[in-house]
């Protein structure tokens, strides 16, 4: 594994729950990018570090963060959903509430992906829609930002105290997978 100086060292898929808290930093990082480049550029043409910054980060979106929502809703939730255990019971609202917002960044991103495709290809967007893709990037970072608050300091805790030793190394191995088949594409 790279260990990169002054990083904080990433988790493997021995620790899951540690991979999703990995996670969620790069979801935070690539969508600062995504909110820089709208903001400095505002539709107007790019220089070659905005037009590459945006590019990375639309396709971290599209392939790489559907991969941690199904991390989250077909391994970890349907899981915990299945412990007889107080702390976790309580969580439950919390949980479908998660997936409701799932949802709806999902429908986000599919239309920052498409206007962020535009200005990649034409080199310009027409001033309506370069305000659109702003506006959509603050309503994201509104969105995740109480979003992932939610599930670092209240889910993942959680599940890392109630989750048995079996649950959390079939949760590292499917992630592992999602990430192997993604690879053998
Ligand atoms: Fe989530
Ligand atoms: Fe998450």
């Amino acid at each position: 594994m790279p260990i990169v100086i002054g990083a904080k060292r990433e988790s493997d898929f021995t620790d899951p729950i540690g991979m999703l808290g990995d996670c969620h930093r790069r979801i935070e990082r690539f969508l600062n990018v995504l909110v820089s480049v709208a903001e400095q550029a505002h539709g107007e043409a790019m220089n070659a570090e905005q037009h590459s910054a945006l590019e990375t980060a639309l396709r971290y979106f599209r392939e790489a963060a559907p991969k941690h929502t199904a991390d989250e809703e077909e391994s970890l939730f349907p899981r915990l959903r299945r412990i007889e255990n107080a702390g976790v019971r309580a969580l439950m609202a919390r949980i479908e509430s998660l997936e409701e917002e799932h949802m709806c960044a999902d429908r986000s991103h599919d239309e920052v992906d498409s206007l962020g495709q535009l200005w990649l290809r034409d080199g310009t967007l027409p001033s309506e829609q370069a305000s659109r893709l702003l506006t959509l990037l603050l309503q994201l970072r509104a969105l995740y930002r109480h979003h992932i608050a939610t599930e670092d300091n209240e889910v993942f805790p959680t599940a890392a105290a109630a989750l048995s030793a079996a649950d959390r190394q079939a949760i590292g191995s499917e992630m592992a997978s999602r990430r192997l088949s993604a690879r053998e594409k």
